[in-house]
């Protein structure tokens, strides 16, 4: 045990009472036993060691039974929210008479988009998550209004987007104009927040594989994103997830959609860059 691993135990021991060791799994991923998926992948280089050699899936990190819900497509709650998305993909919305399928054509015509977001846009000189082009493309192209962060139509078009993706690897680029939002996303992740003084880098970084009061530590990925719970029964996105993650820290937040998790959610995809598109994925 390090002594980071010491100081995680002590801070969290005086908010939650158990901590053990559960290691990831070594179950394999298909899903209506056709689409095969990549759970564990080579760590990426700029990550320089800090996961060992490997990536991995929280799928890996659930009980079997939360497993099973995602390898058939009739068990998963999330693919609900894919049939939403599918209809609002198809409706006319706005100033412009257009639906999003006006312009492009079937959903599975995006396959592959997924995996490239948060991805920078020269037009707007910034980095972009998938929401934020969505909501670009409701205000400028259909004369409709913007969704709110991870609210109404946003969270079924994402899982929409994503489930026919799924299987392809994740593969955001870091370099080029996107670098500085990168980095800022990894400040992000090494600054201790709360009063338990926590970063994400504390729980999951030094600590995936253990247990934090009945839950199993994961690498803390987004490749699942948007992610079914069985605890809220809905749809999350990412941003609500960091959100809650920082508030269990006992800190105040930033909020889905600001810059600060924009960047964020660059930085954490880029750590699972090589593991397949998965959402909507169902966990805890
Ligand atoms: C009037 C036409 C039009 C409509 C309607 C429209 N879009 Fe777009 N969309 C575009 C254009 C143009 C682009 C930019 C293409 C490019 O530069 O690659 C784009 C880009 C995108 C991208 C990024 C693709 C990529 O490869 O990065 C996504 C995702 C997207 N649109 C989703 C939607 C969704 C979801 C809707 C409905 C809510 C929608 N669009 C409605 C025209 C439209
Ligand atoms: C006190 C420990 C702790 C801290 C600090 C923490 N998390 Fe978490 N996080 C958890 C727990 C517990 C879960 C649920 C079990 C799991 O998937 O790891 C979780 C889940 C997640 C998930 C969902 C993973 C999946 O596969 O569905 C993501 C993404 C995530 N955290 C990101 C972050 C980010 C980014 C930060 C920093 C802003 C952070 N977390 C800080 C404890 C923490």
């Amino acid at each position: 045990m390090n002594f980071k691993t010491m100081s995680l135990i002590s801070a969290v021991a005086l908010a939650l009472p158990t901590l053990g060791m559960a290691d990831a799994d070594d179950d394999t991923l298909v899903i209506n036993e056709e689409i095969e998926m990549t759970t564990k992948a080579a760590a990426p280089a700029h990550l320089d060691g800090a996961l060992g050699d490997k990536v991995m899936s929280g799928w890996h990190f659930r009980s079997d039974e939360t497993q099973a819900m995602e390898m058939d497509d009739f068990d998963n709650p999330g693919m609900l929210g894919v049939e939403d998305g599918e209809v609002i993909w198809n409706t006319v919305e706005g100033s412009e008479g257009k639906s999003c399928a006006s312009c492009h054509g079937e959903s599975s015509e995006m396959a592959g988009v997924k995996a490239t977001y948060p991805k920078w846009n020269d037009g707007a000189e910034e980095v972009r998550t998938l929401q934020m082009q969505v909501n670009d493309c409701r205000v400028n192209q259909m004369g409709a209004e913007a969704y709110g962060y991870d609210k109404g139509g946003a969270l079924p078009l994402e899982a929409l987007l994503s489930s026919v993706s799924r299987g392809m690897p994740v593969n955001v680029a870091i370099d080029g104009p996107a670098q500085s939002t990168w980095e800022q996303g990894k400040d992000i992740y090494y600054t201790r927040f709360g009063q338990l003084n926590l970063s994400c880098a504390n729980c999951h970084e030094d600590n995936y594989g253990n247990m934090i009061r009945a839950d199993h530590l994961s690498q803390g990925q987004v490749n699942g994103f948007p992610t079914y719970r069985l605890k809220n029964t809905k749809l999350n996105g990412s941003h609500s997830r960091f959100k809650g993650c920082i508030r269990d820290t006992r800190a105040a937040t930033f909020n889905p959609g600001s810059p600060e998790f924009v960047a964020l959610e660059l930085y954490v995809t880029s750590r699972g860059n090589g593991l397949s598109v998965e959402g909507p994925s169902v966990r805890n």
